[in-house]
């Protein structure tokens, strides 16, 4: 029922509120250069009813002659799908405390950025399932600038919850994800219990998702540090190897293998756990994984700062390394198709929220902005030093998560009948982040001083455009949920490998084979 009221709610907003911008009936952009991912080219895209109706080529001049409620001039610059960051944490209540960018301001960052959906995670703790779906719906729908997806974490393990597990699948969540950190908390999942869970995930066509470091290793050593006096933000990095990573990322590789189901490997930060990734893909496994604007746009040397505040600011999990070469590598694991997705993992928190671990480092909330930054960091770093192309940076900020996650090709493309969610992108275009200036809520960010070149100009999604210039245009409940079928892009390769393995597991028939002599003399 609520859901429903918020729902109405939000196309209320959407009607009445004479400041939400509307869908233009008909909208074309022009002159601009399309990029998606296999290719750009020069050409117009008619907009209709918040979906892309046509998209033309220059030679084509039928649209010349008509008439439209508003034209938009993108000569000499780049004309994207939208965003999508398929990893963000929106008032989410974590570590004793609750993120300061809320679905409003968070979205609105979003949008500023060039981000048309993100994909939140419903955290149930002990809440049934569908409780908890219901509560992020209740609470996203009405304040959403652009459209969002949900995944689900499972953070116990019983036969209720495996059937939850369908009804939810059946409300469109059909990616869940699993924690082998935070060791102590209800995150925390052992071997067996993943093991159960891939199982059911196989089951019910979804995409398992882990946040892989080990749990276990990480509370021994911070119960080690701590009693050696390291109670500074240091500790947080120094309690995380390389290999902490890169063994739960073998590991979770090992059990989804063993299952035979696509998994997804979250913010893969080391370049250990990134090798893990590599080998995975070699051996043919069906593996994704992730890379975040914050491991790709600054380096964790920043925890050694001598400001506790500066040095807090990067507490994330896991976290961001401090050798600066990794942020490249990554990128270049981008460029050769090693690492699938970027996305920000945006779960921000205040100085003063920080602050609740000033005492001990483990007590510093986990995690960082990014939602607002993520596309121009990663066309400074990706395109602007040559490392991938503009069809690249299309296929890793939003192409790649639509087809994982099942919303391809209504989103990650422009092509006719996809939404119209894209950006106008101006790669001349440059500014130094700075959170006196950001749409995010927090009052600091990682990106502090960071010189970008390449802005989002206007982000249009669903027809709407809702962000021009440096101003928001949208008003919160403008933004859909977008439910997701099971059984997508991810699973493709699945049946072969299913059959492959029945194949290579057949007995042995040995029934018409009498011993012989020998043998039985033995
Ligand atoms: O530090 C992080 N990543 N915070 C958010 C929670 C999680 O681990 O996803
Ligand atoms: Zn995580
Ligand atoms: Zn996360």
């Amino acid at each position: 029922k609520n859901i429903f009221q918020e729902q109405i709610k939000g196309q209320f907003n959407q009607l009445f509120n004479k400041n939400t911008p509307k869908a233009f009936n008909s909208m074309l952009i022009k002159g601009g250069t399309i990029v998606n991912a296999d290719h750009k080219f020069q050409g117009d895209v008619l907009i209709e009813n918040g979906k892309i109706q046509q998209v033309f080529l220059p030679e084509q001049k039928i649209h010349t002659q008509r008439n439209f409620n508003k034209i938009i001039d993108a000569s000499g610059k780049l004309v994207m799908p939208g965003g999508i960051d398929p990893h963000c944490h929106l008032e989410f209540s974590f570590m004793d405390t609750t993120t300061v960018d809320d679905f409003d301001i968070g979205t609105r960052a979003a949008v500023a950025g060039g981000t048309t959906t993100f994909i939140d995670f419903i955290i149930p703790g002990s809440n049934p399932l569908k409780y908890a779906y219901n509560d992020w719906r209740t609470r996203a729908d009405k304040k959403v600038h652009c459209d969002y997806s949900l995944h689900c974490a499972i953070n116990d393990w019983n036969e209720d919850i495996s059937k939850e597990m369908e009804e939810i699948v059946k409300l469109g969540v059909t990616s869940f994800k699993l924690y082998t950190a935070y060791k102590g908390t209800y995150f925390f999942q052992n071997d067996e219990r993943m093991l159960q869970i891939f199982q059911r995930c196989k089951e019910l066509g979804a995409v398992i998702m882990v946040h892989a470091e080990n749990g276990e290793l990480i509370e021994y050593n911070q119960e080690r540090l701590i009693k050696q006096g390291v109670t500074g933000p240091e500790g947080h990095p120094l309690s995380r190897s390389d290999e902490i990573e890169a063994e739960a990322t073998h590991r979770v590789i090992t059990i989804a293998n063993t299952i035979n189901v696509p998994l997804y490997v979250v913010h893969v930060m080391k370049r250990a756990a990134a090798d893990e990734i590599v080998r995975a893909k070699r051996k043919g496994f069906v593996v994704f994984a992730e890379a975040l604007a914050a491991g790709l746009g600054v380096d964790g040397r920043h925890y050694w700062d001598e400001d506790w505040d500066t040095a807090a600011k990067f507490v994330m999990s896991p976290a961001i390394d401090d050798d600066p070469k990794t942020k490249e590598y990554e990128m270049r694991l981008l460029a050769t198709h090693d690492l699938d997705t970027t996305a920000t993992d945006n779960c921000a928190f205040s100085k003063a929220q920080k602050r609740l671990g000033h005492d001990c480092f483990d007590k510093i909330p986990n995690g960082c902005n990014g939602i607002e930054d993520r596309m121009s960091v990663i066309w400074t770093n990706g395109v602007g030093k040559g490392v991938i192309t503009p069809s690249d940076f299309v296929r890793v900020t939003s192409a790649n998560t639509a087809k994982i996650f099942n919303m391809y090709p209504r989103k990650g493309i422009i092509q006719a009948g996809s939404d119209a969610d894209l950006i106008i992108f101006d790669t001349e275009a440059t500014k130094t982040i700075s959170a006196k200036t950001h749409h995010h809520a927090g009052d600091h960010t990682i990106f502090e001083g960071v010189k970008v070149k390449g802005l989002t100009q206007t982000t249009i999604s669903g027809g709407r455009i809702v962000y021009d210039e440096g101003v928001v245009k949208s008003t919160p409940g403008s933004g859909k949920y977008i439910s997701r079928l099971p059984y997508g892009y991810a699973y493709e390769k699945i049946p072969a490998l299913d059959a492959q393995r029945r194949i290579k597991e057949t007995p042995v028939d040995r029934s018409g084979i009498k011993p012989s002599s020998k043998s039985l003399e033995e």
